[in-house]
């Protein structure tokens, strides 16, 4: 029985975890879903957007599944603040197009420090933010993109920085990049700056297999993976640590279509398959990429974001169907 702590959140977060829940019914593995709360309709009700309760569900499960949550000014992020509590570092994306074979990369975001470490300080006239990147931190993350480039059969791996303009911090990054690259010499290895790597993805996006980078710098280059494939509907995404796994879709709560029917949930379902893998389910996780699969190479049952007029039940079913 695996425990799978389950955090719908708000708008279309809920609408996507419902059919992902009923998907993940169809297999044969057996899960105690724990439903648990969090974001700004937790916060209405609960004063706090994150509750100790919904974190410990998570320490305490083999796995969590989030759908996304509305930020509120005055509460620290749900989702940042969990993969801190849960020390969830490794953020995968895997961003594949369905019609265009050159687009097929995985992005590596380091998750847990950089940009995000809430380090802002200052006053009225001066503030400053902090970016914090340490060996360990730049030595772990690395080490899973090489791991990783193995375990699923990629050529190469490439280090995204800007370690020109940040020589410290990025000079660590990229420095202990290529002492683990010599170690990995079945692998080919490169590096890109940021700034030119956004261009790259655009033009030249066969350049790239597994892409290692920081936080901010991962969190902007896998919305622009979104661009690329037309929605973010079709982006998932696994936070994984040493001791759980978090497996969220890319995109957010979507307030501009949230209560309509329209979100497109195979992201979510998508998460849930990164899931599967996580915990070693390899092939059920395959059999719903291959129902997934079918439903967009058949391109008759779409959402809105994928050019139709289909609701999210219609392409649920139709997955469903496939299963
Ligand atoms: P968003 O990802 O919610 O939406 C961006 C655009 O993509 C919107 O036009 C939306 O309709 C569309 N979209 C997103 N997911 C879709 C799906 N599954 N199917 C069809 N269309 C989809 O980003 P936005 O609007 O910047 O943020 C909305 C709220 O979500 C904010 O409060 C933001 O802070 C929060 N957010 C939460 C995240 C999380 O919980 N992990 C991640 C990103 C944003
Ligand atoms: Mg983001």
């Amino acid at each position: 029985m695996y425990k799978i702590t389950v955090i719908p959140g708000d708008g279309i977060g809920k609408e996507v975890m419902k059919p992902t829940l009923e998907i993940l019914e169809t297999t044969n593995i057996s899960f105690d879903f724990i439903n648990k709360e969090a974001g700004k309709d937790c916060y209405d009700k609960n004063k706090t957007n994150l509750p100790i309760d919904t974190i410990e569900s998570c320490k305490n499960s083999d796995a969590t599944l989030f759908g996304a949550v509305t930020s509120i000014p005055e509460q620290k992020s749900a989702i940042v603040t969990l993969r801190k509590e849960l020390d969830l570092y490794i953020n995968q994306r895997p961003i594949k197009s369905y019609s265009n074979p050159n687009i097929n990369f995985t992005i590596i975001r380091e998750n847990s420090e950089g940009l995000y470490s809430h380090l802002e300080e200052g006053n009225d006239s001066e503030v400053i933010a902090l970016r914090k990147i340490t060996n360990k931190g730049c030595e772990r993350i690395i080490n899973y993109a090489f791991n990783y480039a193995k375990k699923t059969n990629r050529k190469k791996v490439t280090a995204v920085h800007k370690a020109n303009v940040l020589p410290i911090t990025d000079g660590i990054f990229k420095n202990k990049f290529y002492e683990i690259a010599k170690n990995n010499k079945n692998i080919l290895s490169d590096d890109y700056y940021i700034d030119a790597t956004a261009m790259y993805l655009i033009t030249n996006p066969e350049k790239f297999d597994v892409i290692v980078t920081t936080n901010l710098f991962g969190d902007i280059l896998s919305d622009e993976g979104g661009g690329l494939l037309g929605t973010l509907g079709l982006i998932p995404s696994a936070n994984i640590g040493d001791k759980t796994g978090l497996f969220e879709p890319v995109h957010g709560s979507a307030p501009d279509i949230a209560g309509l029917n329209k979100a497109n949930p195979i992201a979510m379902i998508l998460s849930s398959c990164l899931m599967l893998e996580y915990i070693n389910k390899q092939t059920e996780a395959d059999k719903i990429y291959e129902a997934v699969n079918k439903v967009i190479k058949e391109n008759k049952i779409k959402t809105p974001d994928l050019g139709g007029n289909n609701n999210t039940t219609e392409i649920t079913n139709e997955i469903m169907h496939n299963l």
